[in-house]
């Protein structure tokens, strides 16, 4: 008897085109066992003591990171592979020039030849998960088949998983049906690895019209969790451009000004350029009586309410994020937030049982095990360049732990969007922030942002590429037909949303950031939360509103002169005129489907610089 005819479903699922796609998929990848996940703090416990004795995870010293554990990744799988995640639409004009794409029908028969046997000597979960609040109407379900116990543990704090999203399924609810393998079938004997994956093969693969994802090879982040970018973004953008609405790589935050006037804003920043930073700022000096909240850090599923607002919810429950750099200093809300019951992987181990990385501390421990394993000591990292921790390390942690969590963070219908922000890495050329004239002046503001790569994919670190929206590599179709979709939304609008590009990154000449960052980013907000209720001044520059000196709060910060803030601001007439040509070749790819008001916003903004001074400082009468 096969496998997928001993599968015994527990009586709650009563599902009949699931059970027939289970047992196709066990037939196909023929595990040792089914496991069913109810998603219960005993499963959780239970699972993660079996990857203690596996080796997988090593437990944290209770006393110091109580019900936390450390992963610690093969080598060559620490971050998304965006060189091998495959969009597989019908037509290969659908996907896009940004994409990958292979024909489906090749892409099946080379998924059914890899998926062969591949869990053999494993167990096969299933994970059934709900992106955004349960029964919300903006929320959408996914079950994702995985032969990864580091999987589960990680989507049980990510996403609502386990028995009752079967309530909300019934016998026919709509799912997105993803399948996961690590790619490392056991066989007889044979004996397992801490972290098993697949060095010379690993597909990340969606069929957008079947909304159905396949992932094989990896266990780590984005490639293996398929409720994250996989489908609240890559799916969820391809249903969000047919039904109207908007799935985005963006943080959500809320700012409560000392009235008690509360205003929420959406931002989206490429991979690992402060999107968490952002969502938990902690006020700095000089704002008493101003409260931020935070709703999401990565995702945002944004719809339009029968008010004509739009309304966002975060599809998530947890946080993956970035812990190299994450500090008391940097952000304290999200220390608070990994306290206890939180998965680390890829990050150092203390002597004593904790967990350190890069910036937790200004100085090192002297003695460390770090991210591969190895014994570690600042004068070892110092010789050999070697990082304590990896550079793409991440932490995952319930959404609930941080302090600064939203009142409204699980409210089904969402919260009001005031303003769109969008911010790259960018060591020259792009100010600290400044506002379209329009929705599609914000539309292609956010088109053209570019960023300096990152470690979390792999490329040439600091070479700036486009990255649109910062979905690059998360849109689901054609990037042209993306940009369309949200000029159409702005359209639908009675009064959209205001638009805003902002740069934390500049730098001077000595190459030290200009602008201090982090809390101090409040000071940014404000003004962009005073311009959304029309009590900010600002000036008109090339590209666009911006604040002057004056326009901006800086009690507190007295310390930043107005020469400092020039400096951040200066709107280089020869640099954006090569910003803008670099915008035109970037566009040049995506041709056939651009909005057409793109051709004519860039001469627009080009005709402004060429009527401003030749280095715009906000103050055209100094500068003339
Ligand atoms: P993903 O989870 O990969 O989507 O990324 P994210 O955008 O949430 O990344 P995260 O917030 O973890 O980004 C961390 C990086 O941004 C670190 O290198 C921080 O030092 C840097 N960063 C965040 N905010 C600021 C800031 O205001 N100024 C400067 N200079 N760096 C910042
Ligand atoms: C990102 O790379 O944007 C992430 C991390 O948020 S991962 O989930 O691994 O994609
Ligand atoms: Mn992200």
């Amino acid at each position: 008897m096969s496998p997928a005819e001993d599968i015994v479903f527990p009586e709650y699922i009563q599902h009949e085109r699931f059970k027939t796609w289970l047992r196709d998929i066990v037939s196909l990848c023929k595990p040792k066992t089914v496991y069913f996940c109810d998603g219960s703090d005993a499963e959780y416990a239970a699972l993660c003591e079996q990857m203690v004795q596996s080796g997988t995870f090593k437990r944290l010293n209770p006393q110091k990171r109580p019900n936390s554990f450390l992963a610690l990744s093969d080598p060559s799988d620490v971050a998304r592979v965006e060189d091998r995640t495959f969009i597989c639409s019908r037509r290969k004009e659908d996907a896009g020039p940004t994409n990958n794409w292979v024909n489906p029908r090749e892409m099946r028969a080379t998924l059914a030849k890899l998926f062969d046997g591949c869990m053999q000597g494993r167990t096969l979960y299933v994970i059934p998960f709900s992106m955004g609040p349960l029964g919300s109407h903006i929320a959408h379900i996914g079950i994702e088949l995985s032969d990864s116990p580091y999987v589960v543990v990680n989507m049980k704090i990510m996403t609502r998983m386990g028995r009752k999203v079967w309530d909300v399924l019934g016998e026919d609810g709509d799912f997105v049906p993803c399948v996961h393998s690590v790619g490392a079938p056991l066989l007889p004997g044979q004996q397992d690895v801490p972290w098993p994956c697949n060095k010379e093969h690993k597909y990340i693969v969606h069929f957008p019209e079947d909304r159905e994802i396949w992932s094989y090879g990896s266990g780590y982040g984005g490639n293996a969790l398929l409720g994250k970018k996989c489908f609240a973004l890559r799916i969820a953008s391809t249903m969000a451009r047919e039904e109207g609405w908007l799935a985005e790589h963006m943080l959500i935050v809320g700012i409560e000004d000392p009235k008690g006037t509360k205003t929420y804003i959406a931002a989206a920043f490429p991979s690992a350029c402060g999107k968490t930073n952002l969502a938990m700022l902690i006020p700095p000096r000089g704002f008493e009586g101003y409260k931020v909240t935070t709703v999401g850090d990565d995702i945002a599923w944004i719809k339009p309410g029968e008010d004509g607002r739009l309304y966002a919810i975060n599809p998530e429950a947890g946080f993956f994020g970035v812990a190299p750099g994450t500090s008391y200093k940097s952000n304290p809300n999200a220390m608070e937030s990994i306290k206890a019951n939180t998965i680390f992987t890829n990050c150092a181990l203390t002597p004593d049982g904790d967990v350190w990385w890069e910036g937790m501390t200004d100085t090192p421990p002297p003695e460390l095990i770090d991210w591969q394993g190895e014994r570690w000591t600042p004068e070892i990292a110092e010789k050999t360049g070697r990082k304590a921790a990896h550079p793409n390390a991440r932490f995952t942690a319930p959404a609930a732990q941080c302090p600064a969590i939203d009142d409204n963070w699980e409210n089904p219908n969402g919260v009001p969007i005031s303003a769109f922000v969008f911010g790259g890495r960018r060591a020259s050329i792009v100010p600290l922030v400044y506002q379209a004239v329009n929705w599609n002046f914000g539309v292609y503001l956010a088109a053209t942002i570019g960023s300096e790569m990152t470690a979390a994919a792999f490329g040439n670190i600091g070479q700036v590429r486009r990255d649109p929206f910062a979905m690059l590599p998360f849109c689901g179709y054609h990037m042209g037909d993306y940009f369309n979709h949200w000029m159409q939304v702005g359209r639908e609008l009675p009064n959209p949303p205001r638009i805003f590009g902002v740069n934390w990154f500049r730098k001077n000449s000595d190459g030290a950031f200009i602008w201090p960052g982090f809390g101090e980013n409040m000071r940014v907000l404000k003004w962009i939360v005073d311009r959304v209720h029309g009590r900010a001044a600002s000036i008109e520059s090339p590209l666009g509103w911006m604040p002057r000196y004056e326009d901006l709060h800086w009690k507190g910060l007295e310390s930043f002169t107005r020469e400092q803030f020039d400096e951040l601001m200066t709107v280089d007439r020869e640099a954006w005129k090569q910003e803008l040509l670099s915008h035109e070749e970037f566009f040049a790819k995506l041709y056939d489907r651009l909005p057409k008001e793109f051709i004519w916003m860039r001469e627009l903004i080009l005709s402004s610089l060429w009527r401003s001074p030749e280095h715009w400082h906000l103050e055209p009468e100094r500068a003339e």
